[in-house]
């Protein structure tokens, strides 16, 4: 899962719209191409393809309609069948850990050992007298494999599979400096999913997801001020259909943006008891749900830390007029994941 390849799409496979983007080839990037296309609602919840077919046709939509003719993907895996652990561990030599990680593994990963596909990725070679702090990654084969069919069946090439959070914080290494010691967290809020990472000089202390998003505030206007799907995407994009109660509106954003700041507080409390660090100096937000009007401002008060969005593209380059109309501010948090994803070609 960590190797480099070379030139590779990266596809987000996000459970409201997949996200495809290429990157030029070298070592300093630019945007060649990107695409967002819809998934109907409920074809993916909590990290499981339900309808395969809507799935499909989202990708098919993006490669055949943006012109993608590059083969070789990059996928992004988060939710209940994927496991990231820092983890320490014997200090010994690369091809040895390999062998050895299957045994350590064994205990924190919950599934069956032979069912899952594993990896590794050395962080810190020297850990107390003679050991190492090694990064697993776990994933169930059967996620794996589905997603690598449904690839196939679009004659796309799956060649590396990597994590939601690891692609983002790959996105944030790229494009930000960090300061040693500091300690960053991103968010990376989606329609039904937040991914968590908590990072330190260039690594991941420790992640976590929690199942819950813009779908919850979606969901939440339609059943409190009678919306339909479409008129409460609308309304949780800051624009309120006429006619419209800006108050009742107004009532489900707190009520949503106050669980959603519960769900964070809670994952940094236990993050912070995994990794026994608290000083959080910074967040970056990204996701689809990092642009809800005025969920930034509402969680830098909540939480007292400096929040911002984070650019994916701060080091890459790219003609402005790519992301009309939206812009970059708008387009940029929502393909993180999938710039991370494409930053592993070479
Ligand atoms: N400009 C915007 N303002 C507010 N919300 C937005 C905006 N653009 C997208 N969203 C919301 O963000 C969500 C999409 O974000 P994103 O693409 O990150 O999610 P996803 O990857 O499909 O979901 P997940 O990762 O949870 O499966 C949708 O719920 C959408 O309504
Ligand atoms: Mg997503």
């Amino acid at each position: 899962m960590f190797r480099k390849k070379k030139k590779v799409l990266g596809l987000d496979i996000g459970s409201s719209q997949t996200k495809m983007v290429e990157l030029s080839a070298g070592k300093s990037k630019s945007l060649v191409n990107y695409g967002i296309s819809k998934v109907l609602p409920d074809a993916i919840v909590e990290g499981e393809i339900i309808d395969r077919e809507a799935v499909l046709d989202s990708i098919r939509t993006l490669v055949e309609g943006k012109g993608f003719t590059t083969k070789d993907v990059v996928i992004g895996l988060a939710g209940r069948d994927v496991i990231i652990k820092r983890i320490t561990m014997d200090r010994m030599s690369e091809s040895d850990t390999r062998e050895q990680i299957k045994w350590e593994a064994e205990q924190y990963v919950p599934f069956d050992i032979n069912e899952v596909t594993l990896d590794f990725d050395v962080v810190n070679p020297h850990f107390g007298e003679n050991q190492q702090e090694v990064i697993l990654v776990a994933a169930k084969n059967e996620l794996i494999n589905n997603l690598v069919s449904l690839l196939k069946e679009l004659n796309l090439n799956p060649i590396v599979v990597d994590t939601t959070a690891f692609a983002v914080q790959n996105v944030y290494e790229y494009n930000y400096t960090s300061v040693p010691d500091e300690i960053v967290c991103l968010i990376h809020i989606g329609a039904g999913m937040t991914v968590m990472n908590v990072i330190k000089g260039g690594s991941s202390l420790s992640a976590r997801d929690v199942y819950y998003g813009v779908n919850a505030y979606i969901s939440k206007l339609q059943k409190e001020v009678g919306f339909n799907f479409e008129d409460a995407a609308n309304a949780a994009k800051g624009t309120v259909p006429v006619g419209a109660s800006e108050d009742s509106v107004h009532g489900v954003f707190e009520s949503f943006v106050g669980d959603l700041g519960t769900h964070i507080e809670r994952s940094l409390q236990f993050l912070s008891s995994v990794t026994g660090e608290d000083k959080v100096s910074r967040m970056y937000l990204s996701g689809g749900g990092s642009l809800v009007p005025n969920l930034l401002e509402y969680l830098k008060r909540r939480l007292g830390v400096p929040i911002e969005l984070l650019n994916p593209f701060k080091n890459i380059t790219y003609d402005p007029t790519i992301f009309t109309p939206d812009g970059v501010e708008v387009v940029g948090p929502i393909l993180a994941q999938a710039v991370g994803l494409a930053l592993r070609g070479e």
